[in-house]
């Protein structure tokens, strides 16, 4: 039944190849065209990165990419092993905790949405919460400013939701014991894994936030990161990993573990106690449903803004029933009217749904959608500031995605935020915390590390979820079944790249490798400006944008990973602006 051919061999090579190259053309002789399905060949820009015509990894069963080579390898295994996509998950995400702590965690949280081989849908919000302790303007200095702490440090944490998130995914829609789904995270803990030059890099780029905590010692030995070649054990981890995988949740949220980030946070001044711990809990959601031009979306709805956001920006561009062409001035000004719009009422009006009221219905709407689009001249931009009162929102983060044989598939993104969030570890535990509270609107009005202005509805209180822009999202083919799952990191502009990218593959019909590949833009209301990516827009395209009252300049996007159905089974994706891995079976 779990068969092993030749085809494994190809799988696991190509995206180890991959992990240092963008996309490889396909061999000679073969068109993108020749491909099965209704695939057509893009066209990039000339002086863009990335290549149209790329090849990503395929498998005929179940696909697993990450952003991280052995966490995607823990994936497979439990795949490999008879696990469906949800016990596959699972291992992916404690493995990421062990492997690529830049962003994997036990001290962070996420969102997962499920599609079951049955059709069911599912969505599971495992956000942090702001402590008992936490108040509004706790972030504010005695220059009226905000300070820096809601971003480094023990008071920027918000009480971790991943353990539980996880575990509650496992119980309800998983098949695999808790501890056959964390033995391969367990084994990367217990047993160590060997350092590569992405592992170190990213720790010798955070060295400075590093070395202020506890995490010094074991990540920089010496005072500098572990060598290439070297194994790093992490044993206190392995010991809550065990710890969790025999009692479950009790396992993190009470005990010694829990009593270890409260020891952490008295020495550090921090606010989460072992009561916050002892309250915190996953919640179930229901996903949006959605559609765009006949195909379903299954998305994350709040306490992420990323779900609601990226459909009501769909349902603006499908009002248009030409669809223009591929990076044309035409194509970007629809795409950045459309975001504007749908970030000035995410901006505005979004926050926990167990505290503020959210006008969802209203921003998934088609004939919202409608009435906005009204107010979109052909040719002209609208200035932000005419579309709406507008407050302000404001990283590090990965995203990953599981398919299985029996059809399930499950996308999940999970952060703590900046990059080694708030550089706080907690000593004899061994994971870093994260630094989420800089996700609320820390000072209404004024803007957070991503640039977002955010309102009162996204202000802080105790037990409040903080409002977040991820964006994991499983898009239907029109006949229901599973087509694409994609997922990013990158604060606000994963929605931004999640929309592009589905877009791509249903009005441009590109391959998965060219739809994460393509160059993309990013606007979100505020500030009102069109961040392109260098190389992918050509010049006199950014002349017309600004011709029609833009203002443009070069920047970042979101980092993806994905999978879509193909013809021979799935094809699997990590963004070539990032590393990782995708592989299958
Ligand atoms: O929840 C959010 O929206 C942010 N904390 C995500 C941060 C992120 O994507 C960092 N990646 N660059």
């Amino acid at each position: 039944m779990l068969r092993v051919t030749a085809a494994l061999a190809t799988v696991v090579l190509v995206p180890i190849l991959m992990m240092a190259a963008p996309p490889t053309p396909p061999p000679p002789g073969q068109t993108p065209q020749a491909r099965p399905g209704n695939i057509e060949l893009a066209t990039f820009p000339a002086e863009w990165t990335y290549k149209p015509g790329g090849q990503a990894p395929s498998a005929e069963h179940g696909m697993v990419a990450s952003n991280c080579a052995l966490a995607t390898e823990a994936g497979v295994e439990i795949l490999k092993a008879g696990g469906n996509a949800v016990d596959a998950s699972v291992a992916v995400g404690f493995a990421l905790a062990v492997a690529y702590p830049e962003a994997g965690n036990l001290g962070g949280g996420g969102y997962a949405v499920v599609r079951t081989s049955d059709g069911r849908s599912a969505a599971i919000d495992y956000r942090e919460t702001a402590p008992a302790q936490a108040s509004r303007d706790m972030f504010i200095g005695p220059g009226g400013k905000p300070t820096e702490a809601s971003l480094v440090g023990h008071r920027a944490s918000g009480v971790p939701g991943s353990v539980a998130g996880l575990l509650a995914l496992l119980e309800k829609h998983g098949t695999l014991p808790r501890a056959r789904v964390m033995a391969p995270a367990i084994r990367l803990a217990r047993k160590g894994f060997v350092v590569d030059e992405i592992f170190r890099t990213s720790i010798g780029q955070n060295a400075a936030l590093i070395k202020r905590f506890a995490g010094r010692e074991l990540f920089l030995p010496n005072g500098t990161p572990p060598d290439v070649g070297t194994r790093i054990v992490q044993a206190d981890l392995a010991s809550t990993l065990e710890r969790v995988a025999k009692l479950g949740p009790a396992g993190f949220y009470s005990g010694p573990v829990a009593a270890a980030v409260e020891a952490e946070m008295t020495r550090g001044n921090g606010t989460i106690t072992a009561a916050d711990l002892a309250t915190y809990k996953p919640v179930w959601r229901t996903p949006i449903a959605s559609t765009y031009r006949g195909y379903g979306l299954i998305a994350m709805p709040p306490s992420s803004s990323g779900g609601i956001t990226l459909v009501e920006t769909l349902n603006i561009l499908e009002t248009w029933t030409d669809i223009a062409p591929w990076g044309s001035a035409q194509a970007l000004h629809r795409l950045t009217s459309a975001f504007q719009r749908a970030f000035v009422d995410r901006n505005a009006t979004l926050g926990d749904p167990d505290f503020v009221t959210l006008p969802l219905a209203r921003m998934a709407s088609k004939e919202y959608a409608r009435q906005l689009r009204a107010g979109i001249a052909a040719d002209r931009a609208t200035p932000t500031r005419t579309l709406a009162p507008v407050p302000r929102e404001g990283r590090e983060t990965t995203n990953y995605v599981v398919v299985d044989r029996w059809g399930s598939a499950v996308a999940t993104t999970t952060t703590i935020n900046s990059l080694y969030g708030s550089g706080v570890w907690v000593p004899g535990a061994g994971f870093f915390l994260n630094n989420e509270m800089d996700d609320f609107a820390v000072q209404p009005g004024t803007p957070n590390q991503f640039g977002l202005v955010q309102g009162e509805s996204n202000a802080i209180a105790p037990g409040r979820r903080m409002l977040s822009a991820m964006a994991p999202t499983i898009v239907l083919d029109r006949n229901g079944q599973v087509l694409m799952l994609v997922g990013g990191r990158g604060g606000p502009r994963i929605i931004t790249a999640v929309v592009q990218a589905i877009v791509n593959v249903i009005d441009y019909r590109m391959s998965l490798a060219d739809a994460v590949g393509a160059p993309r833009i990013h606007h979100q209301a505020l500030p009102d400006m069109i961040d392109y990516e260098k190389g992918g827009v050509p010049a006199d395209i950014v002349d017309a944008l600004k011709a029609m009252g833009y203002a443009t300049q070069p920047g970042g996007t979101g980092s993806l990973t994905a999978i879509k159905r193909v013809a021979t089974g799935w094809e699997g994706l990590f963004d070539p602006r990032k590393h990782g891995l995708a592989g299958g079976y």
